[in-house]
């Protein structure tokens, strides 16, 4: 059956590029978006229209980083430094998760607000529990979502109640790797947790089965200045934090690391070349005082560059808010560097939550035709009355406005799931 959306449809096809057709239509059945018309077209004209009147309809949202467990600790430890809050606050959540009871609860929650918010894509760290791990996997393709998640692996470096053995990690991985066939839309990604929790043997195992598998890897890299220098001390044959996955087969174009907030010229030059996604985490790297990255000269060079909310080191889930806070963190790095970096326009903010993302799971640009459909509708009415806006003002204050009583529908591969 053909459906369409009425509204005005904004979408972002390239950096910094808005596609605005006012009053349009947006035509989709089971195999994917048909396309944007101004006016429907005659043969599409026993379609079902779903008319959302002077509403916007945006491209729904990819939180490209976040830990799934963390969301329990949302707010919690936000004057700690990152190693600091991981001891004080981020292992002991994560090692609740050995409580399938305890994982459903939280899960569903996670996965209520996630589309509640618009979220529909998301690449997300686990817990080191296989099971937990699974439930989570189960729980997010249930309600519509679809995406990555790793179950983490970490052998050193972290409480012993925490700590899995080399031998439990990779048998534990396997594990949960035979439990993932059942799921069509959530897929696993594998998650060395960061080079410090790492052994060499576990990293050069991962690295060979990425290969192997064909599988995406996540991580963590040049977050904070004290993780870099004891990231240093533990592979003193290495320069740089990024040579660290490199040597074990875990830094290439199906990569996702996140922070990068200290990645100078040479590393940055290093994830260009291997084709590495950055997951830019704004409200993280400034909540735990870990810095702002350079995120403008990462665009300017041709490196990718995603968003992610980092729940719960970033402490707001809806990623409106964390459009917002990148925006926000690169005026502040624009201010602080005697206004030689650029800063990120709402249209760029925007493309990056959404097409740059959206890529990685195999959309084109925008609505692309042939792309299954993912849109939010966001309801502006009850924003103040001033004089009469366009189409791309109000694009531009619903970002900054809107939060999920605004967003007033929400579709996730062209089925409706809010
Ligand atoms: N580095 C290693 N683990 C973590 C984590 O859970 N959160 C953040 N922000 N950084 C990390
Ligand atoms: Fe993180």
């Amino acid at each position: 059956m053909i459906s369409a959306l009425k509204g005005n449809i904004i979408a972002a096809p390239k950096l910094g590029e808005l596609d605005i057709t006012e009053k349009g239509y947006l035509v989709f059945n089971d195999g994917g978006i048909l396309g944007v018309f101004q006016n429907l077209p005659e043969k599409y004209a026993g379609a079902e229209v779903t008319d959302f009147g002077d509403k916007l309809i945006l491209q729904s949202f990819c939180d490209m980083h976040l830990h799934a467990p963390q969301f329990a600790m949302l707010g919690m430890g936000m004057d700690l430094p990152l190693l600091d809050w991981l001891n004080a606050y981020t292992f002991r959540t994560e090692a609740q998760f050995a409580d399938l009871d305890y994982a459903r609860e939280v899960y569903m929650q996670l996965a209520q607000q996630l589309v509640k918010n618009g979220t529909t894509r998301i690449c997300m760290f686990s817990s080191v529990h296989t099971d937990a791990t699974l439930l989570l996997m189960e729980i997010l393709e249930q309600s519509g979502i679809c995406g990555f998640v790793g179950k983490v692996n970490m052998d050193r470096n972290c409480p012993d109640y925490l700590a899995e053995t080399l031998e439990q990690s990779k048998r534990e991985t396997l594990r949960w790797l035979d439990g993932c066939a059942r799921f069509n839309h959530i897929k696993p990604i594998l998650t060395p947790r960061f080079t410090p929790t790492c052994s060499d043997e576990l990293m050069a195992w991962l690295g060979q089965l990425a290969a192997e598998r064909g599988l995406y890897v996540q991580s963590h890299m040049s977050e904070n200045l004290a993780e870099i220098d004891w990231v240093c001390q533990l592979h003193p044959d290495c320069k740089q934090y990024w040579e660290t996955y490199q040597k074990y087969g875990l830094f290439g174009n199906n990569t996702v690391m996140a922070h990068c907030v200290f990645s100078d010229e040479r590393e940055r030059a290093a994830m260009r070349e291997h084709g590495v996604l950055v997951a830019h985490c704004a409200d993280s790297n400034v909540n735990l005082s870990s810095g702002i990255a350079p995120v403008k000269q990462m665009l300017n060079e041709n490196v990718r560059v995603v968003l992610g909310s980092d729940i719960a080191g970033g402490a707001q889930l809806p990623m409106l808010n964390v459009i917002t806070m990148t925006i926000r963190a690169s005026k502040m790095r624009r201010i602080q560097t005697g206004w030689q970096d650029n800063f990120l326009t709402v249209a760029e903010a925007y493309y990056l939550a959404t097409t740059a993302a959206a890529q990685v799971f195999g959309a084109g640009e925008g609505f692309a035709v042939g792309d299954p459909l993912h849109a939010v509708v966001i309801d502006d009415a009850s924003f103040a009355k001033t004089r009469p806006l366009s189409v791309r003002e109000r694009f531009e204050r619903g970002i900054y406005l809107a939060d999920h009583s605004n967003i007033c529908a929400v579709y996730s591969e062209g089925i409706r799931i809010k």
